[in-house]
């Protein structure tokens, strides 16, 4: 199974400063060969990110996308407009999202079955908070936001899902899940995925660990056995550093 490394810009990067990048990873891409690799840009980067990776087979992937097709949304972006550019993966739910600008489990179950719907690949992000970790209530949290979020999903689409683990409070933090955690947390998403959809399902299902991911841990996540990725934040930022990055998670699978 491919490693699927993706990375988040979040809200990063002029549309100079996205070429400037597409066109520095392209330069690398021979070494890339058999892992999954995507960036996540802003919307308004999308255009010239799709312009230089053309032909390469580095994926592209948006960061949020409504439910709707079309319509009085202020400010919203719909998957037909990202189809539209060649997107390939939205991240759904992600945890700043959810905390920071109020995103629901509700909303983030239509998101995912819009994205599913047109043919976009989402990648779900769940994951408990600091307190809740501390309240040792993560196993509740991470049942809730996945049993919402695939909420009358077929199985069949949810085998080729992605779903990424992110403590809260390890993001943006420089302090990663240990391997262990990681792993647990990871097992414990595939079981409930297996308990709502069976066996099949659990197991094809595609899962990702993210918070503080660096060249320096890369390896000691590409190598759990309940984990297949990582999404990566502030390290996927630099071109090199990125590229880095790549380079250990597959020294490290192929070790
Ligand atoms: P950092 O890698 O900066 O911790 O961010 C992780 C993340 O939120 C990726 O979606």
């Amino acid at each position: 199974m491919d490693l699927i490394i993706a990375a988040n810009w979040k809200m990063h990067k002029t549309t100079a400063e996205t070429i400037e990048y597409c066109q520095a990873i392209r330069k690398d891409e021979e070494l890339f060969k058999g892992l999954e690799l995507l960036v996540c840009p802003p919307f308004t980067a999308l255009p010239a990110a799709a312009q230089i990776l053309k032909g390469s087979p580095i994926k592209l992937g948006a960061q949020d996308m409504h439910w709707e097709q079309k319509g009085a949304f202020t400010g919203e972006v719909s998957s037909a407009m990202l189809l539209d550019l060649g997107v390939e993966y939205v991240i759904i739910g992600h945890s700043e999202r959810r905390h920071l600008l109020g995103e629901s489990d509700l909303w983030v179950n239509q998101k995912m079955k819009a994205a599913l719907t047109s043919g976009i690949k989402p990648i779900l992000c769940v994951g408990e908070t600091e307190a809740e970790r501390e309240q040792s209530i993560t196993e509740e949290v991470l049942k809730r936001q996945l049993s919402s979020a695939l909420k009358e999903l077929q199985a069949e689409t949810v085998k080729s899902l992605v779903v990424a683990y992110e403590p809260v409070w390890a993001i943006g933090t420089g302090k990663a899940a240990s391997p262990g955690d990681a792993e647990n947390a990871s097992a414990y998403i595939r079981t409930i995925v297996k308990d709502i959809f069976g066996k099949d399902t659990g197991d094809s299902l595609f899962i990702q660990y993210g918070g503080s991911v660096n060249e320096d841990n890369i390896g000691l996540f590409a190598v759990l056995p309940s984990v297949q990725g990582v999404l990566v934040g502030g390290a996927s930022l630099k071109a090199d550093t990125f590229s880095a990055l790549i380079q250990a998670a597959r020294k490290a699978v192929e070790s």
